[in-house]
């Protein structure tokens, strides 16, 4: 790494893209180790996603991460991708192997798990019932998180039921579907909610749904970050639930990235937290 010639590159690549906090949060990185480098918003278009991500090892990247498209697409395109990759259908993180091959994970589990720690240290996922209500590739990687963390209990709500059936059908485990008209009451009992839906997010209504039945010792998880209190997060924190956002969730995936693509361990400061909460 010490090479002159060595710059290390990575980048995200999305459709748009310039949304994205990665660029903030990956510069930081090279920055607080003092490596040359650059991570770079990547605007692909669903058409050229296969030729963008063959193009990474000709043009010296490492790797890069994938946002709103391309997750899905993009296991269909790697060489390599591991078992929970398979199991969640999305790849968030592709490595340029050394003889050219691409290598796809998932980071987002990780990065839900790590945050959910780093927020709740004596969280235990076999603690009591989690809901998660949503279907989509979010609620996948969290379903997985929580059934291999141990989740004894986890009722999945999604507003189109089916989705919810594939779902628990791909990710087996003790997953229960319970239908979205029945979504107030299966908050009674339960230690953990988590919404992967896109309600609530900025510019979207918020999640309907009535908080009454959950415990108060309940935590309250939302996986959006824009904004940084959702009205679900909102109305938890109001009736006392412990709540937390998505923002760290993006932060902790970062780690697993940079050790694929560069070999190093690197950290989730409260510095760089800051850094990009400033930006929402
Ligand atoms: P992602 O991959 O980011 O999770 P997605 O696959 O588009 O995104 O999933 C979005 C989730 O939000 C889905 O669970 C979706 O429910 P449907 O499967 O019924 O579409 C949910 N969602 C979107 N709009 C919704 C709404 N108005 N009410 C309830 N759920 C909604």
């Amino acid at each position: 790494m010490s090479h002159p010639e060595t710059f290390l590159l990575a980048g995200v690549m999305g459709w748009p893209v310039m949304h994205s906090r990665s660029p903030k949060l990956h510069s930081y990185w090279f920055e607080r180790y003092g490596l040359a480098g650059a991570y770079l918003p990547l605007a692909i278009q669903p058409d050229g996603l296969e030729r963008a991500l063959r193009a990474l090892g000709p043009l010296g990247f490492a790797g890069c991460n994938l946002t709103i498209p391309h997750k899905e697409q993009a296991l269909r395109i790697v060489d390599h991708a591991d078992d929970r990759a398979r199991r969640i259908g999305a790849i968030s993180c592709v490595t340029v192997n050394k003889d050219g091959t691409l290598t796809g994970t998932n980071n987002d589990w990780y990065g839900f798990l790590e945050n959910l720690l780093e927020a709740q240290p004596s969280w235990r996922a076999d603690a009591g019932p989690a809901v998660v209500m949503g279907a989509g590739g979010g609620s996948r990687a969290v379903v997985d998180a929580l059934i291999h963390a141990g989740a004894k209990e986890i009722r999945l709500i999604n507003r189109t039921h089916e989705r919810a059936v594939t779902l628990a059908r791909d990710l087996g485990g003790p997953v229960t579907c319970v239908p979205w008209a029945e979504r107030h009451a299966a908050l009674d009992g339960a230690a953990l909610l988590v919404n992967t839906t896109s309600q609530g997010m900025v510019g979207n209504p918020p999640l309907d749904l009535t908080l009454d039945a959950l415990p108060r010792s309940a935590i309250v998880y939302d996986i959006i970050y824009i904004p940084g209190q959702t009205p679900l997060l909102a109305a938890a924190h109001a009736r006392g639930n412990a709540t937390l956002n998505g923002l760290g969730m993006l932060l902790h995936q970062g780690r697993p990235a940079w050790k694929s693509w560069f070999g190093l361990d690197v950290e989730v400061t409260r510095e760089l937290r800051a850094l990009i909460e400033a930006t929402i």
